[in-house]
């Protein structure tokens, strides 16, 4: 194992470069009708995202390139509706607005960052959304020192990442928008109507407004526990499309995932990855029927306050992993998940602890009764979660 780092590595490469080869292998393949600024057909981008169902692609004769493989299976990113993708990058081909709403961790985020980074080669003109979210963040600010030096020109104009994707007719993203205020968000009205921002302080020049070149389109994401997009204004949100993404509803792709994204965690850290899968679908199958107040066999589960989302999974997980890699044979890594599922339960209200251990008390007994080995070593663990 080696400690070593180069300089430039980073913790988390934007998607256009994590998979920089699969796009331009995308790009190559599909050459039919893109429209304006898009770097893919609409076609090649829902591929991107969904994956090629394990079929390996393969270039046409004409398309070949040395920095090219000539086949490639498009590995899937997004795990969901096909049809749901589908939409959301026809919203994008018309130029309109995209919102992504639905519960925390559902891969909002990670939807909108590879939409972005397959329509326009850039997942990075991102707004975060916060309390303290300015209108400036949303259309430009300037560089005091030069607008003191030389009064308000285009030099001194610092653009916000929605206005240099006006520019480029690129995507950009904002994050979290209901948990700007209101009155911030609506600062989008007139950008996704006018497609222009105006620049007062420069007029009479020719940089008085900015206009948005072909291609440009904003692509949001707002999470259901956060302050409700019912609060946009009727203006804002008639400019949005909206999308609603859903907990993944299939258990054993759920379980695929968590183990794909667990298995990358490792490998970023260059740490061995050993967590048997039965041990995955025990947690995965404990979160699925926390989150459905409902066990898969169909009793009853008292449900937490807390979100458990796929990404609090995928988090479980990757924790597991590096216990059982960092402290391998100091004690079965089946026996710390009551304790992080303890902790996730917990997150919103502490008392839900209780709800856990009412989880162990019917589901977990029930199915140690049943014989399963698994559940009987988690039931047998149930004094983590009794003190
Ligand atoms: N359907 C899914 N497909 C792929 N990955 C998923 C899916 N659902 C959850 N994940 C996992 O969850 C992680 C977090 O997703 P992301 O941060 O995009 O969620 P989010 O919906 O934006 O959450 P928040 O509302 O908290 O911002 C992803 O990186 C991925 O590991
Ligand atoms: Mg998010």
């Amino acid at each position: 194992m080696t400690t070593t780092t180069t300089p430039t590595a980073r913790q988390v490469e934007p998607a256009e470069h994590a998979h920089a080869t699969e796009l331009a292998f995308l790009a190559a393949y599909d050459d039919g009708a893109r429209p304006p600024g898009w770097r893919l057909t609409p076609r090649a981008v829902v591929t991107f995202i969904v994956g090629s169902a394990g079929v390996p692609l393969e270039l046409p004769r004409q398309a070949r390139r040395d920095d090219l493989p000539r086949t490639l299976t498009v590995a899937a990113k997004f795990v969901g509706e096909r049809a749901l993708v589908e939409r959301c990058v026809v919203t994008l081909a018309g130029e309109r607005g995209l919102l992504l709403v639905g519960e925390p961790g559902t891969a909002k985020s990670m939807l909108s960052e590879l939409l972005s980074a397959a329509i326009c080669g850039s997942s990075e003109l991102v707004v975060q959304g916060t309390a303290g979210t300015t209108e400036d963040q949303l259309r430009y600010g300037w560089n005091y020192a030069l607008l003191l030096a030389h009064g308000p020109s285009a030099a001194a104009l610092v653009p916000s990442p929605i206005l240099s994707a006006m520019r480029t007719g690129a995507v950009a993203r904002v994050e979290e928008i209901t948990r700007c205020l209101p009155e911030v968000q609506d600062a989008l009205v007139s950008i996704l109507s006018d497609r222009r921002i105006a620049v007062p302080e420069l007029s009479g020049t020719a940089d008085a407004t900015v206009p948005a070149a072909p291609g440009f389109t904003l692509i949001a994401t707002a999470n259901l526990r956060d302050r409700g997009v019912s609060e946009m204004s009727a203006a804002l949100k008639r400019r949005f499309n909206f999308e609603t993404v859903g907990p993944i509803g299939d258990l054993a792709q759920e379980i695929a995932l968590v183990q794909r994204q667990a298995r990358a965690t490792l490998e970023r850290v260059q740490a061995p990855f050993a967590v048997d899968e039965a041990v995955l679908e025990a947690l995965v199958t404990a979160f699925r029927d926390l989150r459905a107040g409902r066990s898969v066999e169909g009793w009853e589960v008292e449900r937490p306050s807390t979100v458990m989302s796929t990404a609090e999974a995928v988090a479980v997980a990757s924790s597991l992993a590096l216990a059982a890699a960092y402290f391998p044979g100091d004690r079965d890594v089946l026996s710390l998940l009551p304790g992080h599922l303890l902790g996730v339960v917990r997150k919103d209200d502490p008392a839900d602890g209780a709800k856990l251990l009412g989880y162990w008390d019917g589901a977990v007994r029930r199915r140690a009764e049943d014989g399963a080995r698994l559940w009987r070593q988690l039931w047998e663990l149930r004094d983590v979660l009794a003190d």
